[in-house]
């Protein structure tokens, strides 16, 4: 199998690591590609909010599957544009991949489809914004209606900072807030039948102890000791299933990765967001563990085939996903310093998320530079072998957090 992957971020380079580990896979070929994917695959330079590119590219080398990694290709209809010229895509036609493009749309999904989420208001003019901000107190959770590269979203007690953000954006969903921990479950669709993946959490807040604000995320570790066994089932039924079931009866069937951002609250579990692809930094979290050839996976779901594919196939380690961020992350990153010390090892990825090659140096081009990958039989020796390997990095003026999966390894090693 030929495959093209779309993207150049840490989660691509550890969706092109998986690929590579696939027996099936003949030519990995990603656009544009990072210098840490180009060690294992062909990169090519195009822009890929560039339909037309992406579609060219795949003809010309005569590509089997193409795989979508950032939710922009998808919200410009890049899946549509494939599919027009007989080349599979894992990834949803422009019309489903609105689930994520816009709250809104998401929201109305899940009221037909009966999906546990928070209550919502759709406001569209201070009035209602004030009127919805009222009806559900402190703290305010206000979400900009379309893709806002992680800013969209803000969470805080203050109802003036809650009213300028609303106002940032043409249309708004204000809703209830959701207590309790936070929960990433993927479930892998064909349109049809859906496969769910082990649930992962990530780590959302900048510094130690959740403080500091928002970033697209710092870390994460899977699998989750202390989750209820039943979590997966329980999503498939009450999330992945009826989303799927709901996306198809609208005649927009969802083809590829549906993230399902879950609370588990007090009063049961509740989504809190839907993406259309892969999170980052769950996969490089948890494609490390997956033993379930992943080029077949993502075939049989774009060619629709995957009710007879049967369960996916996971290793007993834990895994832990350590970010290092540039110097500044996320308010001001600043990029363009050299990095030295990189050492791979059997129980640790250093995936590049954010690095240029300049005169065969390797240099910071982004917030989040790395996401580092250690494995262990629990997430105790997990964090050891991500904490060993990031140590070893040398980046001026870089930060990480040293608390991933802390308090699940401390939790687990009591039981
Ligand atoms: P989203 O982009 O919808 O994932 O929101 C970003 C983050 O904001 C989430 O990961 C949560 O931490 C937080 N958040 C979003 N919606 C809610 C909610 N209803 N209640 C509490 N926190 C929320
Ligand atoms: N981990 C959050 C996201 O991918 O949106």
């Amino acid at each position: 199998m030929k495959v093209l992957l779309i993207g150049s971020g840490g989660r691509e380079h550890a969706l092109a690591a998986a690929l590579n580990r696939d027996t099936s896979l003949e030519e990995l070929h990603v656009a544009p590609g990072n210098p840490g994917i180009a060690e294992i695959a062909s990169c090519h330079a195009i822009d890929i909010d560039e339909n037309k590119e992406i579609v060219e590219l795949a003809i010309k080398l005569a590509i089997d599957l193409v795989v979508v990694g950032p939710e922009k290709p998808l919200v410009n209809g890049v899946a549509d544009a494939l599919t027009k010229v007989g080349i599979a895509c894992f990834g949803p036609s422009k019309a489903a991949a609105q689930i994520e493009g816009s709250k809104d749309f998401a929201k109305q999904v899940m009221r037909d489809a009966g999906v546990p989420t928070a209550k919502s208001f759709t406001c569209n003019s201070r009035n209602e914004i004030e009127k919805a901000l009222d009806t559900f107190g402190a703290p305010y959770v206000v979400k900009h209606d379309g893709l806002a590269a992680g800013k969209g979203v803000v969470v805080t007690d203050d109802r003036d900072l809650a009213i300028e953000h609303a106002l940032q954006a043409d249309q708004v969903v204000i809703e209830e807030f959701l207590d309790g921990p936070e929960v990433s479950l993927f479930g892998i669709s064909d349109g049809t039948t859906v496969i769910p993946m082990q649930p992962a959490q990530d780590f959302k807040r900048a510094f130690d102890g959740d403080l500091g604000p928002n970033t697209g995320g710092m870390g994460a570790y899977s699998p989750l000791p202390w989750a209820p066994d039943e979590i997966m089932a329980e999503t498939l039924d009450q999330v992945l299933n009826p989303t799927i079931k709901e996306m198809a009866a609208r005649g927009t069937p969802f083809v590829g990765l549906l993230y399902a951002g879950l609370a588990l609250t007090s009063r049961g579990t509740k989504v809190i967001e839907f993406n259309a692809r892969f999170g980052d930094p769950e996969t490089e979290v948890l494609l490390p563990r997956l033993k379930t050839p992943l080029a077949q996976l993502l075939f049989a779901a774009a060619t629709k085939n995957l009710a007879t594919f049967g369960e996916l196939e996971w290793s007993d380690d834990s895994a832990v996903t350590v970010v290092l961020a540039s110097e500044g992350y996320p308010t001001n990153p600043k990029v363009g310093e050299a990095i030295t010390g990189i050492q791979t090892n059997s129980n640790s990825f250093v995936f590049h998320a954010g690095t240029q090659l300049r005169d065969g140096v390797l240099h910071s081009a982004g917030g989040r530079v790395f996401a580092i990958t250690g494995l262990g039989s629990d997430l105790t020796q997990a964090r050891d072998a991500a904490y060993r390997t990031i140590s070893r990095i040398s980046l001026p003026g870089s930060h990480y957090r040293s608390d991933i999966a802390l308090n699940a390894s401390v939790a687990e090693k009591g039981n």
